[in-house]
């Protein structure tokens, strides 16, 4: 064996188990291996997961925040049109320099694997050409799986259509859409057919940006159900957002649901982007916009969680770590039973897997060892604390370490420090 890693906690709720390594991947998962590893690594009572998992961002835009100018209003609108602003002074050197600077912070997470729209709507294809590129220099330590996304519209940007289909050819790996942003309702459930037919006549993935929007009326979710089901796309099929099921009227969504299922859709919502962009409209109550995750997930669905932005023109915050959006999603969905938390931490690493389509990601014999140690005791902690991550190991290779967070204390009759973590299960 190349490494051992002893005593760790699994997510499943498993405890002092070894995890032996050997070519990368996981040769062995029990408790008691016998020794016989080039190096081992005490881990008891640490959680240890296969790696986070972002199944929604736009790196073309990350670390933009502030250029040309700051989002005032902090609508979606405003941020598209910041963003327009912004496109023409976007050299190919800083989208890669950018790109290459958020995925060192998505390691030091254990964030590895990222699904990022790029924006197909700009005529110099920029934003394609760089991200391609990065994802060749990164792909030794992160999965990133491109969508071409028309942000200005597929059929309302005149660019739209010719060039989706050029950064598909350029090698960009899902069918993206904005159905909402095209110019009427009917326009947008006609981009969702065309873009469905590109996806199924290429044999790609789609993912689309599908009624972010408060509008209780924006109902492509149901178009790219059907069409779904319509071309046999079923389980390859993503709807991003879907902020404005938060709106719609229930004996609606009691048909919706079942039409999804049947549709086998991926499910991403956006906790923290949602909850700044949406509701601006409101006076109050205000709306939070983010989907209807628990009734989602109750259903059945695949639920994954997203940063979306990540100091952009859209967000000003995040911080490359996913867990903050399991945190939030906790918050603004009424998931504060146990094991929904535990599936608000599924939703930011093996749903996401299964929404990527990603090969040999697990806990399992055979599995990639791409594993993440924490400074948690388990999964409802690490949502709790979004903590260190001691050690983010990628085929077994240590890629990033960090000390464990811990605050010295000068109080009198009290310990000397403290590291803030307080198992949630009571002691047996
Ligand atoms: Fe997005």
């Amino acid at each position: 064996m190349d490494l051992i890693l002893r005593g760790a906690t699994l997510p499943d709720g498993r405890t002092g188990i070894d995890i032996a390594i050997k070519g990368g991947k996981i040769a062995a998962l029990e408790a008691g291996i016998g020794a016989g590893a080039a190096r081992e690594i005490d881990v008891s009572g640490r959680l240890v997961t296969p790696p986070f998992i972002d199944a929604h961002f736009h790196m073309d835009a990350t670390l933009t925040y502030g250029y040309p100018r700051y989002n005032e209003s902090g609508t979606l609108l405003e941020g598209i049109e910041l963003w327009h602003d912004l496109k023409p002074s976007l050299s190919h050197d800083w989208y890669i320099e950018r790109a290459l600077e958020y995925c060192d912070w998505a390691v030091g997470r254990g964030l590895l694997a990222i699904r990022s729209h790029v924006d197909t709507t700009d005529p110099t294809l920029g934003a394609v050409a760089a991200l391609v590129e990065v994802r060749e220099q990164v792909k030794d330590y992160i999965d990133l799986q491109l969508v071409a996304f028309p942000q200005d519209g597929y059929l309302r940007s005149p660019i739209g259509v010719e060039n989706l289909a050029k950064a598909l050819d350029m090698g960009v790996d899902v069918v993206g859409g904005i159905p909402h942003f095209e110019r009427t309702m009917d326009e947008g459930a006609e981009s969702v057919r065309q873009l469905c037919a590109v996806a199924a006549e290429r044999g790609l993935r789609i993912d689309m940006h599908c009624d972010e929007s408060d509008d209780p009326h924006s109902r492509h979710i149901e178009t790219l159900a059907a069409e779904t089901i319509r071309l046999g796309l079923e389980g390859r099929v993503t709807g991003s957002h879907l902020s404005s099921m938060h709106s719609m009227d229930n004996y609606y969504v009691s048909k919706l649901i079942p039409l999804m299922i049947e549709a086998d859709i991926q499910v991403i919502a956006n906790p923290t982007a949602n909850m700044l962009l949406m509701g601006r409209h409101d006076t109050y109550p205000k709306r939070r916009g983010m989907t209807r995750v628990k009734e989602l997930m109750a259903a059945g669905l695949n639920v994954s969680f997203g940063q979306d932005s990540v100091m952009d023109p859209w967000g000003s915050l995040n911080t490359g770590d996913v867990l903050d959006a399991a945190h939030m999603a906790v918050h603004a969905g009424h998931l504060s039973g146990r094991d929904e938390i535990i599936a608000c931490f599924r939703a930011v690493t093996e749903n996401p897997a299964r929404a990527m389509g990603l090969e040999g990601y697990g806990l399992e014999i055979g599995c990639n060892a791409d594993l993440v140690v924490l400074q948690a005791a388990d999964p409802v902690e690490a949502v709790r604390l979004r903590p260190v991550r001691l050690y983010v190991m990628r085929r077994g290779n240590i890629i990033a370490e960090s000390a464990p967070e811990e605050a010295k204390l000068t109080l009198p009759g009290r310990p000397g420090s403290t590291d803030f973590t307080r198992q949630t299960r009571p002691p047996e």
